[in-house]
C-alpha cells in the first residue's frame, strides 16, 4: 500500500500552472460517446479517474490515445453493452455516460455509479429529468434500463441544483426533438465548459453561465477539439497549502473567473491575497484568523474545498464554523485530523473547529479525496512526521500531489508500506 510522509513546518512557495480541470472532463470524455467520429481534449489531467472513465468508454469500443496531457476520443463505430458494474463502481462521474448512451443508441443499461462515500448521492433528479424527456426508465435491483429512442424536448425544474443532473439531462436533450429548458440548473464553471465544447460539436446551448439552460434539438454533431480550462479545485487546495504554511503560492492560469468566490473568503482571514484575470496569489505569514464557512452550489463557496479550508483553520486564530451544506457525510475526515491533535467538533453537518492548534505528526487515512487533500495540508503544519494512507483516493483528483508540493518547498515523499 503507498503512502505519503510529510515532515511539516516549511513553508511552500512558487509559481504553479494548475493541471486541467478533473471535474471538467470527466463529462467532456463522456460526450464523446456522442459524436461519430474523433474528440481531442488537450490539458487533460493525468488521474485515475481519468483512467477509469477511459476504462469505460472503452467498454463500447472507443478507440483513446494519450499522449501527455492530450487525449484523442474515436468513437466512431460503437457497439451497445451494459457496461460492468466494477467499472461503474470506480467513480461518480460513470454516471455521466447516461445521457450520451440515450443520445447514440436510444437506451442505456447502467449499474449504479461509485465515487467517494460523502453522502447519499442519489439519482432522483437525474431520473426525474430524464422522465421528463420521455426516457422510460426501470431500476431493476441495483441497473438502471432506460429506453428513450425519441426524447421530446421539454421544461425540466430541477428541485436542486444537481451538477450531474444538469449535465446528464443536457445531454439527453442536445438532439432531442424541439427545444429543453432545464431551469434551476448548477452553474459550477464546469457546466458552462461542458456546454461550450457541445456547441462547438455542433449543439445549441443557449444561457451558458446561468440558472436556466436553452437546448435546441439538433440532429447531428461532429468530432471536434477542446482545451479544459485549469482544476478550480486543485487550485484552490495549492493557496489554502500557502496558508497553513506560512507560505507564498501563485497560480499562474487560473484567476477571477473560476476562484473569485473562493478568493474573497481567503482574503478575509487576513491572508494576502492578490487575484487578476489570469493569475492568483496568496502570501500569508501563518498567522490568520479563523472564518466562519458555508458550503453553497456555485457561485457559492465549493464544497469540494471544505476539507482543505477546514484543515487550515484548525491554525487559524480563533473559533471557525464549517457548515457542509451540500453533503451530509463530508466531515468524517475531522475525526483524523483529531489525531494530529485538531480541535474539532463535529455535529452532522457541523464542524465547530478551535484555532491555533499545534498539530504533531501522526499517522492519519484518507477516505475520500478531499479528505485527503485536507490530511496533507494539516501534515505540512504538523511538527514532526506524518504518514498519510488512502493515497489512492488522493490520485483521483490530484495528480502526482507529491511532486508538485516538493516543487513548493514541501518535505513530502510517496513510498510503500
Ligand atoms: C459533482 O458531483 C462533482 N463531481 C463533485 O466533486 C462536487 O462535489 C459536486 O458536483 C458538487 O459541486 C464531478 O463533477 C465528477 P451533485 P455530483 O449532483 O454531480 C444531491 C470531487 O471531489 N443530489 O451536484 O455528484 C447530492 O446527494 C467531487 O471532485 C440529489 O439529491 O454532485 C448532493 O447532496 C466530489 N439527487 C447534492 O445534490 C440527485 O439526483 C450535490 O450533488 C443528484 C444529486
Amino acid at each position: 500500500m503507498e503512502v505519503l510522509t510529510i515532515r511539516g513546518g516549511r513553508p511552500l512557495a512558487g509559481t504553479v500552472s494548475v493541471c486541467g480541470g478533473k471535474n471538467a472532463v470527466l463529462p467532456m470524455m463522456a460526450a464523446s460517446l456522442m459524436i461519430k467520429g474523433k474528440t481531442v481534449l488537450h490539458n487533460v489531467p493525468p488521474l485515475s479517474d481519468v483512467e477509469s472513465m477511459s476504462r469505460i468508454l472503452g467498454c463500447f469500443g472507443a478507440k483513446i490515445k494519450r499522449e501527455n496531457e492530450d487525449m484523442e476520443i474515436d468513437a466512431s463505430a460503437l457497439t451497445f453493452r451494459s457496461v460492468p458494474e466494477e467499472k461503474m463502481k470506480m467513480i461518480r462521474a460513470s454516471n455521466l455516460i447516461w445521457g450520451p448512451l440515450l443520445d447514440r443508441f436510444g437506451r442505456a443499461e447502467l449499474p449504479y455509479p461509485g465515487g467517494c462515500r460523502i453522502g447519499l448521492r442519489p439519482m432522483d433528479l437525474h431520473f426525474k429529468g430524464m422522465s421528463l424527456l420521455g426516457v422510460a426508465i426501470e431500476d431493476r435491483g441495483g441497473l438502471i434500463f432506460s429506453r428513450g429512442y425519441k426524447r421530446k424536448g421539454t421544461t425540466i425544474c430541477l428541485d436542486y441544483p444537481s451538477v450531474g443532473a444538469t449535465e446528464n439531462i443536457l445531454m439527453a436533450a442536445v438532439r432531442a426533438d424541439g427545444s429543453t429548458v432545464i431551469r434551476n440548473a448548477a452553474r459550477e464553471p464546469e457546466i458552462a465548459e461542458l456546454c461550450l465544447f457541445l456547441n462547438r460539436c455542433g449543439a445549441s446551448i443557449r444561457g451558458i453561465g446561468g440558472d436556466a439552460l436553452f437546448i435546441d434539438g439538433v440532429r447531428e454533431l461532429r468530432g471536434s477539439e477542446y482545451t479544459v480550462l485549469p482544476d478550480r479545485i486543485v487550485g484552490g487546495t495549492l493557496l489554502l497549502s500557502a496558508l497553513i504554511s506560512a507560505g507564498d503560492i501563485i497560480l499562474n492560469n487560473i484567476g477571477f473567473d473560476q476562484l473569485s468566490n473562493v478568493a474573497s473568503k481567503l482574503a478575509e482571514t487576513g491572508a494576502e491575497v492578490t487575484i487578476d484575470e489570469h493569475s492568483l496569489r496568496l502570501k500569508s505569514n501563518g498567522r490568520y484568523r479563523g472564518v466562519d464557512l458555508r458550503t453553497m452550489p456555485y457561485p457559492g463557496f465549493p464544497t469540494d474545498l471544505q476539507p482543505p479550508f477546514t484543515a487550515a483553520m484548525t491554525k487559524a486564530a480563533g473559533v471557525s464554523v464549517i457548515k457542509e451544506d451540500i453533503f451530509e457525510h463530508r466531515l468524517e475526515f475531522c475525526s483524523e485530523l483529531k489525531k494530529l491533535g485538531a480541535k474539532i467538533s463535529v455535529d452532522g453537518r457541523i464542524a465547530v473547529v478551535k484555532g491555533r492548534t499545534d498539530l504533531v505528526g501522526a499517522e492519519v487515512e484518507a477516505t475520500d479525496l478531499r479528505g485527503g487533500a485536507a490530511l496533507i495540508l494539516a501534515g505540512l503544519a504538523a511538527e514532526g512526521c506524518t504518514v498519510v494512507k488512502g493515497v489512492s483516493y488522493i490520485d483521483r483528483g490530484y495528480p502526482a500531489v507529491e511532486r508538485c508540493l516538493c516543487r513548493l518547498g514541501a518535505d513530502i515523499s510517496r513510498s510503500e508500506k
